[in-house]
C-alpha cells in the first residue's frame, strides 16, 4: 500500500514535469514527502482535535508565531481555544499571529472584514496583545508596499511556526486561487467566481462580496515551519482528494502542500471520503 502510493506519487510528479531534482529544491527528503492525517467522525470532533493541537503548540512555545485562517471551518476550533483560555488558562499573552488574507477595500472595522472576524471569534476573547496581531490591510494606499511590509514582518518575527489553513472548494489556500501560475509572496488577487459565490453566504447580497483580496502567497505558506489544514463536509472532498492524491498542480493550490515536510490534515469523514490513507 505504502510502496504503491509512493510509486504513484513519483510517477505523477514526472507526469506534471516535476522531477526529483525540483522537489529537492525544497530540501525535501523522499521519505518525508508524506502528509499526516487526523480524521474525525464529525465537524465538532475535528474542531476539538485541531484546537488541542494548537493549544499544545502554544504550551510548548508560549511565544509561538501562528498563521491564522478565517472562514466557516475554523470557527469551532476558535471556540474551543476560547473555552480553553477561559476555563483552563490557555495563555495567549506572548502569542504572535499573522492572518492569511484580507478582502481588498474593507477596513478592519467592517463587519465582513477578516480582521473583524478574528476579533469576534478569537482576539477579543483571549489575552492576546494587540501589538502581536498582524494583518494585511485591505485599505492600504499602496497594496504592493503593504505586501512587502507583511513579508518583512513575518521574517522579523522569526517566521511562522505553525500555519493553520482552511481550503476552498476549488483547492485555494489563503486566497491563492487556481491559476496557470501562482505567486510566491503576499500579493493582490482577483477572487475566483466559485470563491465569490461561496463567500456570498456571509453578505446581505451578492453585489457586496468583494472581488479582490490581498493574501499571503504559496511561498509565504510553504516557508512556515509546520502546517495544519482543516476541512469538513462533502463540498471539500474533491479539494482534499486533489490535495493528497500525489499530483502537484497550480490548478489546485493546496496540492503544493505535498512539497512541505510537516503537514497534518484535520478532516471529518466526509472531507476525507476520497483520501487514500
Ligand atoms: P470555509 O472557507 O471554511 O468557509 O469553507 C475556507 C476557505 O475558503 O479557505
Amino acid at each position: 500500500m505504502e510502496v504503491n502510493r509512493k510509486k504513484r506519487y513519483y510517477l505523477k510528479m514526472k507526469e506534471v514535469g516535476l522531477n526529483w531534482r525540483i522537489t529537492r529544491i525544497g530540501n525535501l527528503k523522499k521519505e518525508r514527502v508524506k502528509l499526516k492525517y487526523v480524521v474525525s467522525n464529525t465537524y465538532d470532533q475535528m474542531s476539538l482535535k485541531a484546537a488541542k493541537y494548537v493549544a499544545d503548540a502554544i504550551k510548548a512555545k508560549p511565544g509561538i508565531v501562528l498563521g491564522l485562517p478565517t472562514g466557516g471551518t475554523p470557527i469551532g476550533m476558535y471556540k474551543e481555544l476560547v473555552r480553553m483560555h477561559k476555563e483552563e488558562g490557555l495563555d495567549f499573552s506572548q502569542v504572535k499571529t499573522f492572518n492569511l488574507d484580507e478582502y481588498l477595500g474593507l477596513a478592519g472595522d467592517h463587519n465582513q472584514s477578516y480582521r473583524y472576524f478574528m476579533k469576534s471569534n478569537l482576539f477579543s476573547q483571549v489575552n492576546i496583545q494587540e501589538r502581536n496581531i498582524n494583518f494585511l490591510s485591505g485599505i492600504a494606499s499602496d497594496p504592493i508596499a503593504e505586501c512587502k511590509r507583511y513579508e518583512e514582518a513575518i521574517v522579523a518575527a522569526g517566521g511562522i511556526d505553525l500555519m493553520i489553513l482552511g481550503i476552498g472548494v476549488n483547492g485555494h489556500i489563503g486566497f491563492n486561487e487556481p491559476a496557470k501560475e501562482l505567486k510566491a509572496n503576499s500579493h493582490l488577487i482577483d477572487l475566483a467566481q466559485s470563491t465569490i459565490d461561496a463567500n456570498a453566504r456571509f453578505f446581505d447580497n451578492k453585489e457586496e462580496v468583494p472581488t479582490r483580496a490581498i493574501t499571503m502567497g504559496v511561498g509565504s505558506i510553504l516557508r512556515c515551519k509546520e502546517i495544519i489544514l482543516l476541512a469538513s463536509g462533502k463540498s471539500k472532498e474533491d479539494a482534499i482528494d486533489g490535495t493528497t492524491n500525489g499530483v502537484v498542480t497550480t490548478d489546485l493550490p493546496a496540492s503544493l502542500l505535498q512539497l512541505h515536510s510537516d503537514v497534518t490534515l484535520f478532516l471529518d469523514d466526509e472531507a476525507a471520503a476520497k483520501v487514500d490513507r
